[in-house]
C-alpha cells in the first residue's frame, strides 16, 4: 500500500494535447483490443462522429416501474431510429426490443439492490457472461461505487465481468455511481473514473462536474454522461452540449429523454449535438420545430 502522506496533488492534465495512442482505431484506448471488441465497439460509437447516443432505461433493475418507462413495449420501437445504444436490463430487452432493431446493446449486468434500502452500493453480477454472449451485448455495464460502503464488492464485481469480457471479447462499461453521501466533485469523479478505467473497462460513463475537460483527457477510455435528474429540455441539451465540447464521446441519457413530454424530438434533438455539433441554442430551436 502506498505511503498516503505527502502525496503531491494531480494538475498537470494537458487538456489541449490530444490522446496519444491513436493511431490504427478511432475509439480512444482501443487501438491494441483485437477485432471483436473493436467490432462491439463500432456499435457503439459512431465510425463517422466517434460518438454515441446511449438510451438508459435500466432504472427499473432498482427503481421497479419509473415513470415514463411504464410500457417499454411501445417505448423503445419509437426510439430506436434515434439514439445508437440501449442500456437496459436483459428482463426488459429480451421481452420489449425487437431483436430485428439492430441497435448496439449495453447489458446491465450488476444488480442487488432496490429503492427500499438506504444503502444502494451492495451489488452482485447477475448475468453469466454465457446469457451476455448470448444476447450479442456490444457491453456489459457495471454500477461501481468508489468511496461508498459497498466499494469492495462493487470492484470484484467490475473485475469479474471485466475478466469474462476479456475471455470473449466484450467490452465493459464501468458506470460510476453517486451514493446520495458523496460530494460530486471533480476530484471525485477524478479518482473513480481513473480507477475505474485502470481496472480494466473500455469505456466509462460519469457525470458532469467542474473541470470535466481534466477528467476526459486523465481517462485513458472514452467517457460517456449521464443524464441525471430531469431537467428542463433547454437545460438537459445544453449539458449534453457542455460534456460534448470538453471532450465527452457521447451521452447515456435516461430520463431527460423518457420523462420529457417528447422522447422522440428530445432524443433527435440530443443526436443532433452528439453527431452533427448542434450547440444547444440550436439543438432546442430544432426540439421546438419538431414538436410543433
Ligand atoms: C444508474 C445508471 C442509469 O442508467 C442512469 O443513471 C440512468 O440515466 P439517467 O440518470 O439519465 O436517468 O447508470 O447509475
Amino acid at each position: 500500500m502506498a505511503d498516503k502522506d505527502g502525496l503531491k496533488v494531480a494538475k498537470d492534465y494537458k487538456v489541449d494535447i490530444p490522446f496519444a495512442n491513436n493511431e490504427g482505431f478511432y475509439v480512444k484506448g482501443a487501438n491494441n483490443l483485437d477485432w471483436g471488441m473493436q467490432k462491439h465497439l463500432s456499435n457503439i460509437f459512431n465510425p463517422k462522429s466517434g460518438n454515441s447516443v446511449m438510451f438508459a432505461f435500466d432504472h427499473g433493475y432498482f427503481m421497479g416501474s419509473t415513470a415514463g418507462l411504464e410500457r417499454l413495449d411501445l417505448l423503445l420501437p419509437k426510439l430506436a431510429p434515434y439514439v445508437d445504444v440501449f442500456m437496459g436490463t436483459r428482463g426488459a430487452i429480451r421481452t420489449c426490443v425487437p431483436p430485428q432493431i439492430t441497435k448496439g446493446i449495453a447489458l446491465r449486468v450488476s444488480s442487488g439492490s432496490s429503492m427500499l434500502n438506504d444503502d444502494l452500493s451492495h451489488e452482485v453480477v447477475a448475468v453469466d457472461i454465457e446469457d451476455a454472449i448470448r444476447m450479442n451485448a456490444d457491453c456489459m455495464a457495471v454500477q461501481t461505487f468508489i468511496g461508498a460502503d459497498g466499494q469492495l464488492s462493487s470492484i470484484d464485481n467490475l473485475s469479474k465481468v471485466i475478466n469474462a469480457g476479456m475471455r470473449y471479447s466484450i467490452p465493459t462499461l464501468g458506470v460510476v455511481a453517486v451514493g446520495k453521501d458523496m460530494a460530486r466533485t471533480d476530484r471525485f469523479f477524478k479518482l473513480a473514473t481513473r480507477i475505474v478505467a485502470e481496472m480494466g473497462v473500455q469505456l466509462v460513463k460519469t457525470y458532469n462536474c467542474d473541470n470535466f475537460e481534466e477528467i476526459v483527457a486523465a481517462c485513458p477510455v472514452p467517457i460517456v454522461v449521464a443524464g441525471g435528474k430531469k431537467l428542463p429540455e433547454p437545460e438537459a441539451l445544453n449539458l449534453a452540449y457542455t460534456v460534448i465540447s470538453k471532450g465527452a464521446r457521447g451521452v447515456d441519457m435516461g430520463r431527460n429523454i423518457f420523462q420529457s413530454e417528447h422522447p422522440v424530438e428530445m432524443a433527435q434533438a440530443v443526436a443532433k449535438i452528439v453527431h452533427e455539433g448542434f450547440t444547444d441554442k440550436e439543438a432546442y430551436e430544432f426540439y421546438l420545430d419538431a414538436i410543433h
